[in-house]
């Protein structure tokens, strides 16, 4: 195995904010391992586009930085950000839009999965989790409080959700 070599500062830092990092239950990934995606990153060179904290020479400004990626609502702009939006992205960005500038350079599930877990840990422990919003069909009724001040992801208006929660059958 293969570490990068990290500057003392670096790894001060590193483990200053190691048990802040963990992620919140809703972005937590099975059997994935953080420091596994570090590495994965660091082998798959994400690097050469993004600026990545914690991956060493991550420099790039082709796609945006991935700082704070725990905190982030939405995936390239267009999907909640949520572990299984994540991993699919990172397998095969223009499955999910055919226009993006990013590549699949051929990461399997796995890879993802660890990947994923660690981009979760960015900026995790400042990641605000608010209370999901009440299905659509239930606003105004006892019980179904309004929502913190940002949108959850889970209440976007995506089309099936939307669909299901006017009380349309799942196409
Ligand atoms: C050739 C350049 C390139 C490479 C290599 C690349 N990306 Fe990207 N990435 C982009 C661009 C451009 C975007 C913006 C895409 C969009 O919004 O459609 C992006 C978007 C993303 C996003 C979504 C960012 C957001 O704003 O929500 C994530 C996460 C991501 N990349 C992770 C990775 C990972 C992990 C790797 C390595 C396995 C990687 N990228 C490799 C160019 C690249």
């Amino acid at each position: 195995m293969r570490f990068p070599v990290l500057s003392a500062a670096a790894f001060a830092s590193l483990a200053a904010c190691a048990d802040a990092s963990e992620p919140p239950d809703h972005l937590r990934i099975a059997d994935a391992n953080p420091e596994r995606g570090r590495e994965l990153i660091a082998g798959y060179g994400c690097g050469a586009c993004h600026r990545i904290e914690g991956v060493r020479g991550t420099r790039g400004t082709v796609g945006p930085p991935l700082t704070d990626y725990a905190q982030r609502k939405l995936l390239a702009g267009i999907v909640p950000n949520t572990p299984r939006m994540l991993v699919a992205w990172i397998m095969d960005p223009p499955a999910m839009s055919p226009q993006t500038g990013m590549p699949a350079v051929g990461v399997s599930e796995p890879e993802a999965r660890h990947i994923a877990s660690y981009l979760y840990t960015l900026g995790a422990a400042r990641s605000a989790v608010y209370p999901p919003d009440p299905p659509l069909n239930r606003r105004g009724q006892p019980g179904a409080e309004a929502s913190g001040p940002i949108l959850a992801p889970e209440s976007l208006p995506l089309a099936q959700s939307a669909n299901t929660a006017r009380g349309g059958k799942p196409p």
